[in-house]
């Protein structure tokens, strides 16, 4: 006679694979569209002791071994920049500018380049009014990066998605312009 209590074991097991692959495939990315693309370039001209007129942007806090004309030495790290960046449609630091990139980024990284960023785009053109507000890691070594947009106001009430980030030029230490596109996934 066979044991009455094996049908309801094999049950129990079959019900119990059969719930652990459900939970592990039951998160499935929701559909992603977004609701709205841009894209902008903006462009930071670093303070190096010589060039007050022209910059943009300037360290405000170094590690104890480097100073504030100069990025420290290994991977800047430790360096706070504040900037106020001119914002443009395209990749000429000389177009009109659209809006401002103002913020800062700071060097957290010890063994490679490697950034913080927490900037607002601020819009005030025939365009567009209002801000878009950005926060995330920047590791520079990556062609691209993506950081969060926590937020907007105005024409962006609300708004949400992803920022792609491009070094699309460099100079050194002084200049570096950025290639943002942005895509929304939540538009009011
Ligand atoms: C800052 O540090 C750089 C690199 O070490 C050095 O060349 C420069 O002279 C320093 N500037 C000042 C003002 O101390
Ligand atoms: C935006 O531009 C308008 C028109 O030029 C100006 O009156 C207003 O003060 C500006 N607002 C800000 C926040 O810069
Ligand atoms: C940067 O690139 C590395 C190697 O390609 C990748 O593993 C990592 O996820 C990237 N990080 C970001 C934030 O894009
Ligand atoms: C300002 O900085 C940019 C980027 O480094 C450079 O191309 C430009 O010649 C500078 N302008 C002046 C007046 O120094």
């Amino acid at each position: 006679m066979a044991n009455p209590r094996t049908p309801w074991a094999a049950l129990f097991l079959c019900l119990l694979i059969s719930a652990s692959t459900t939970i592990s495939h039951s998160w499935k990315p929701r559909p992603r569209t977004p609701c709205r693309e841009l894209v902008f370039y903006f462009h930071d001209i670093l303070y190096n002791g010589q060039n007050y007129n022209n910059a943009t942007a300037a360290i405000i806090g170094s590690p104890q071994w480097g100073n504030k004309t100069a990025m420290a030495v290994p991977f800047n790290f430790g360096d706070m920049v504040v900037f106020d960046d001119p914002i443009t449609l395209d990749n000429n630091l000389h177009s009109p500018p659209v809006g401002r990139a103002q913020g800062m980024y700071f060097y957290d990284q010890k063994s490679i380049y490697g950034a913080w960023l927490g900037f607002s785009f601020l819009f005030n053109s025939t365009e567009h009014v209002g801000t878009l507000n950005f926060a995330g890691a920047d590791p520079l070594m990556n062609k691209t990066r993506d950081i969060s947009v926590i937020g907007g106001t105005g024409d962006f009430f609300m708004a949400r998605g992803i920022a792609t980030l491009q070094t699309d030029a460099f100079e050194g230490d002084v200049y570096f312009r950025l290639r943002v596109d942005i895509k929304l996934y939540e538009c009011w």
